[in-house]
């Protein structure tokens, strides 16, 4: 048995990636910025929410799948983009979106991915999203569009959430950077995790080096061997409602605003055009003060209303967590971490593996909380929920008077 299938729960494919991977590369997947303050709290914020379950409910027959933009999926889930799989694990994107082909969810590939866009769309299958950071240039922004267009892509996601880049202090200790360049530190790092060396690195080596970020246009990609900062540099912080309008109308499919977490920001996404909001804080890599995405849910939800479909991300590690989201207000949840966690420890199984062990506790909450279909969660679950719970047959009992509601034995 692998180190992945031994994993009975998120946490659990977390410590077999520490242990198979670098200390510099594990935390740059695993940390926040900072204090990592808003890395704690959208933990936190989840543990904070106590759900009201029902008893009584048949729920020997459940289902978890949901509709999402006019297609039914098997989950309520969608892989994060995150675009560092491939140092996780040989080819570790391909891996990942592989496993959520198979588990009938989306997957999601970034901008600063180090996979190319073209030839994910050509190898993994299933349903393809794809995450774009506007550039200064802007022949850069529309050429990734084009290209998203032409591979196929069903969506586009602009992420609005990092327009600079933030402060990861770990990294600067570490020395580890994308594309990665060899430091003293970072070799002994290596050293010390001969399975990652033999596995990852030195396959990578056997086929001319480690990857760099796969969708940059050239003279970008080579520049970004170079000189990362420049690239860094090169991306957008002056981008405004305008720009994303523009964007929306350069794209004909399902498109997506990424790190929303205010309503007033949530509104002015739908009226550029936006199918969905993805309430995010960046698994708390951004903004270190910002509030966690489980708490700026219901009122952005409550605000959209129909006019967009609205997800979430940040601190999913259980399906309860996904079925508190669903309650709070999101159609379904992206996670970054978890699949990469498990890629890490297994390649594609492990991804698999961190994706079934979701669904199982979301299957597992569904039946403990007596509401057996995903679809039909509302804030009603909650237990804060202020909103009375109707029950006809009691009231219309109780109003008859007396004894009347209880049922008369025979
Ligand atoms: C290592 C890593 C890299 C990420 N890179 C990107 C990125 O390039 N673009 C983006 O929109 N979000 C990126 N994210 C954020 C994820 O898309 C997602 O919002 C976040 O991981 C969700 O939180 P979780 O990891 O707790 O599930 C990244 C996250 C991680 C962990």
């Amino acid at each position: 048995m692998t180190q992945s299938r031994r994993a009975l729960n998120v946490a659990d494919l977390r410590e077999a990636a520490r242990r198979s991977l670098p200390r510099a590369l594990f935390e740059f997947i695993d940390r926040g910025t900072e204090d990592e303050v808003a890395l704690r709290e959208n933990r936190l914020a989840f543990e904070r929410i106590r759900l009201r379950p029902r008893v009584g409910v048949d729920v020997s027959i459940r289902s978890q799948a949901v509709s999402l933009f006019g297609r039914e999926q098997a989950m309520p889930l969608a892989v994060a983009p995150t675009g560092i799989a491939p140092l996780a694990w040989f080819d570790g994107e391909v891996a990942v979106a592989r496993a959520a082909a198979a588990a009938g969810i989306p997957f999601a590939i970034a901008t600063a991915s180090l996979t190319a866009m073209e030839r994910l769309a050509a190898e993994a299958g299933g349903r393809l999203w794809f995450q774009l950071y506007a550039f200064t240039d802007a022949r850069i922004t529309v050429g990734l569009i084009e290209r998203a267009r032409a591979a196929g892509f069903e969506a586009l996601i602009v992420t609005l959430d990092t327009p600079v880049f933030p402060n990861r202090e770990y990294n600067l200790r570490n020395g580890f950077a994308v594309p990665v360049r060899m430091s003293p530190r970072l070799a002994l790092d290596v050293l010390g995790h001969p399975g990652w060396l033999m596995s990852v690195l030195l396959r990578y080596r056997l086929r001319g080096g480690l990857p760099v970020s796969a969708n940059l246009p050239e003279p970008y990609r080579r520049l970004i061997a170079r000189d990362p900062d420049a690239v860094a540099a090169s991306r957008s912080a002056a981008l405004t409602w305008e720009d994303v309008r523009a964007i929306r109308d350069r794209w004909p499919g399902i498109f997506m605003v990424k790190g929303i977490m205010r309503s007033d920001d949530a509104r002015r996404a739908v009226v550029c055009g936006a199918d969905a909001i993805i309430v995010s804080n960046h698994g708390g890599r951004t903004l270190d003060s910002a509030l966690a995405p489980i708490d700026a849910l219901p009122g952005i939800a409550d605000c959209v209303g129909d006019a967009a479909t609205v997800l979430m991300d940040g601190g999913v590690r259980r399906g309860s967590d996904v079925v508190k989201a669903l309650a709070r207000g999101a159609r379904a949840v992206l996670v970054g971490r978890a699949p990469l966690y498990g890629v890490a420890a297994g390649g594609q199984a492990g991804a698999a593996h961190a994706l079934a062990l979701l669904r199982r506790e979301i299957d597992l909450c569904l039946a403990l909380a007596g509401c057996p279909r995903a679809a039909e969660i509302s804030a009603e679950l909650l237990a804060d929920c202020r909103r009375a719970v109707s029950c006809p047959e009691f009231s219309n009992r109780k109003q008859a008077g007396g004894d009347a509601w209880r049922t008369p034995r025979g």
